[in-house]
Parts: C-alpha cells; sequence; structure tokens
C-alpha cells in the first residue's frame, strides 16, 4: 500500500435506483486513501474498445448524484462477452479484450456493480485476466445470493407500492378488480413486499403455485361481503394454468416476461363477472429518486467495496446480512440463487393477514 491505487468501477446488467449513490460511495471513499477511481463505460463494452473509455472521477463529479436514478456510466443487459455477438452475426469470445483492456488502463482493482448474471461474467473474467475483483449486488428483483438486499430493491418495492395505493382508490370507486403487474423475473420479492406492504387481496408469485379458482374465491367472498373491489399483484414470471411463461417478443430479437397481469384479469373477469383493469408497471420499477434505504445500502456497499480493496481481499461481494455489511466468496454468492422462500417470514405474514396467496 501507501502508492496511489487507480480502481476500476463499472456498473452492468438493468439499472436501478441506488447505482449512482454506490458509485458516489466509491469516489469518496476512494479519495480518503488518495486512490484514482476511474468510471468505465457501458459495462465490460468500454473495456472492449480502444482506446478503453473510462474517464477519472473526481468528488465533484458525482457530487449531485446521490439520488439520481440511471448509472452515470452506462450500462447493458446485453451481450455476453463470452459469446458476444459481432456486428457481422458472427459469434466472439471477447473476454481477452476486456482483461487487455483493463490492463491498458493501469488499473489495480475493479469494483463491478452487478446482479447475478453480470457478477457471474465478471468473476470469470476477474478469474481468467488476474484481476482483483470485488462485486456489489443490485437489482430490483433482489435474487443475488447470501444478502439480504440488493441495492435498487427498496426502491421497486416503494414504486410498487404506491402504485397499490393509487390502485385501491380507483378500484374501489368503480367496483373494479385491479390487476398489478410487477417485474422481478424468477423471484416474486416485489409482488411479496408490495402486496403486503400496498393492501393487495390477491398476491401470486412464482414460487408458490396457484390455482385460479382459489383467487376466484378470494374476489368472490369480498364481492358477497359487499367489497366490489379486489386488488391483486402479480409477478411477471408467474406462469399461466398451463405452466407457461407468457413473454414478448422486443426488438432484437429479445425476449422479455410480461403479459400474466393481462391473463389473470381476463380470467378473473370470466369466473367473477367483475370489471378489471391491468397496470403493467414495467421501467417505472427501475427508475426515479433511489429510497433512503437504497441510498443507505449503496453507500455502505461502495465503502465496503473501497475497504475490502485496502486489505487486499479479492474475489469477494459485499452483501448485507443482519444489519451488518461484510464480505463473502463472490462464488458462493452467485451459485445461490435467492427466490422466495415458500416458508419465508412474509409469507407467514401474508397468510396471516388473509392474503390470498393463490394455493
Ligand atoms: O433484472 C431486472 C429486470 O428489470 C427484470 O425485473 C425484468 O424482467 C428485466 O430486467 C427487464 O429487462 P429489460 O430492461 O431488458 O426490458
Amino acid at each position: 500500500m501507501g502508492q496511489r491505487k487507480r480502481i476500476g468501477i463499472l456498473t452492468s446488467g438493468g439499472d436501478c435506483a441506488g447505482l449512482n449513490a454506490a458509485i458516489r460511495a466509491v469516489v469518496r471513499c476512494a479519495r480518503t486513501y488518495d486512490w484514482e477511481v476511474w468510471g468505465i463505460s457501458q459495462a465490460t463494452q468500454g473495456l472492449m474498445e480502444r482506446p478503453p473509455k473510462a474517464l477519472l472521477l473526481s468528488i465533484d463529479d458525482v457530487d449531485r448524484t446521490l439520488t439520481m436514478g440511471g448509472t452515470i456510466l452506462g450500462t447493458t443487459n446485453k451481450g455476453d462477452p463470452f459469446a458476444f455477438k459481432m456486428p457481422d452475426g458472427r459469434v466472439c469470445d471477447r473476454s481477452q479484450d476486456i482483461i487487455n483492456g483493463y490492463h491498458q488502463l493501469g488499473l489495480d482493482a475493479l469494483i463491478g456493480i452487478g446482479g447475478d448474471g453480470s457478477l457471474a461474467i465478471l468473476h470469470r473474467i476477474a478469474t481468467e485476466g488476474n484481476i482483483p475483483f470485488i462485486g456489489i449486488p443490485k437489482t430490483i428483483d433482489n435474487d443475488v445470493g447470501i444478502t439480504e438486499r440488493s441495492i435498487g430493491f427498496d426502491t421497486a418495492v416503494n414504486i410498487a407500492t404506491e402504485a397499490l395505493d393509487r390502485l385501491h382508490f380507483t378500484a374501489a370507486s368503480h367496483n373494479r378488480v385491479m390487476v398489478l403487474e410487477v417485474m422481478g423475473r424468477d423471484a416474486g420479492h416485489i409482488a411479496l413486499n408490495a402486496g403486503i406492504a400496498g393492501g393487495a387481496h390477491v398476491i401470486v408469485i412464482p414460487e408458490i403455485p396457484y390455482r385460479l379458482q382459489n383467487i376466484c374465491k378470494t374476489i368472490q367472498g369480498r364481492q358477497q361481503r359487499g367489497q366490489h373491489y379486489s386488488i391483486v399483484i402479480v409477478s411477471e414470471a408467474v406462469c399461466t394454468e398451463n405452466g407457461e411463461h407468457i413473454t414478448k417478443m422486443q426488438q432484437f430479437g429479445e425476449c422479455r416476461l410480461g403479459g400474466i397481469g393481462q391473463y389473470l384479469a381476463d380470467k378473473i373477469g370470466d369466473c367473477t363477472g367483475a370489471e378489471t383493469r391491468v397496470t403493467v408497471l414495467g421501467h417505472t420499477q427501475r427508475g426515479g429518486i433511489s429510497s433512503p434505504l437504497d441510498r443507505l445500502l449503496a453507500s455502505s456497499f461502495g465503502v465496503a467495496a473501497v475497504e475490502a480493496i485496502a486489505r487486499g481481499e479479492f474475489d469477494r461481494m459485499v452483501t448485507w446480512q443482519h444489519r451488518e455489511v461484510i464480505t463473502v466468496p463472490i462464488e458462493e454468492a452467485i451459485k445461490t440463487y435467492c427466490a422466495v422462500d415458500p416458508n419465508d417470514t412474509l409469507v407467514t405474514t401474508a397468510r396471516g393477514l388473509g392474503i390470498c396467496l393463490g394455493d
């Protein structure tokens, strides 16, 4: 130590609220060691470019970024560098280009902020390229293993909860069943957390198989008690009754989850006679001002990542466990997918509140 280090930082995968707070924390903490922080542009793509695309980040560069959504570095959730689709259609392994880009920048360590997929890719590149690497978990899906929380999740839950708060009044005024479809990929954390916090009557998540008749029974029970409106929240990866995911083809041949809200609303309408409407929250869950909890988490993770580098601790991910930030082997984190445990406290809470989980 003692020598002025150069730390690289990148954000990879889908954006979420709190990324800039983490970048800011890394820059500010590195400053206490008099180290430089280089912000790499557009995830690993910045390291593939020649010259590699990176900017020296000063404290002033991150001055007003604490609350800012998105990522000042840019990101991508496409293009596995080990099977990278070239403009001419060829598929190439570009991992060595990334490793070379890292070394061209003369960096001493790399901090990668990503979800499970990005962290697995970065870990592999770091291992192959002998790059001292520290991971910071982020994702609104909250599905990264070993950490109780990832950056972005709390803000997404707040947004989904606020949507439910709003839907209650309009649903009650019109005697409608409102179905809110939320993101989360294969994990139902957003739906479960927001569903409880936002007073949903039905919560449907991929981890708990549902039967349509159970959902309709809950809605009909409310109708019989004179409650002619109901609120349903459903995770995007919930399947149809035949066990199929509903997906939508996006641009560039990308296939994305989406549509289960409409499917359920149609079925509920047919079965109960209720008028139904669907709200798909989509990317609003990833944008906007980050919640105080996400700012705290991101700030703690950023500081912990720099402190780990100062201790010479690498190949680890910072995590939140039992009100404490610690580091764990990144290998452990990426091999453990964190879906909702059907015996989770919040599942018990939902059942105790009489919320229908569809089973
Ligand atoms: O992983 C985060 C996430 O927002 C998922 O919840 C969602 O399924 C996916 O990314 C959407 O990806 P895109 O931004 O490519 O549409």
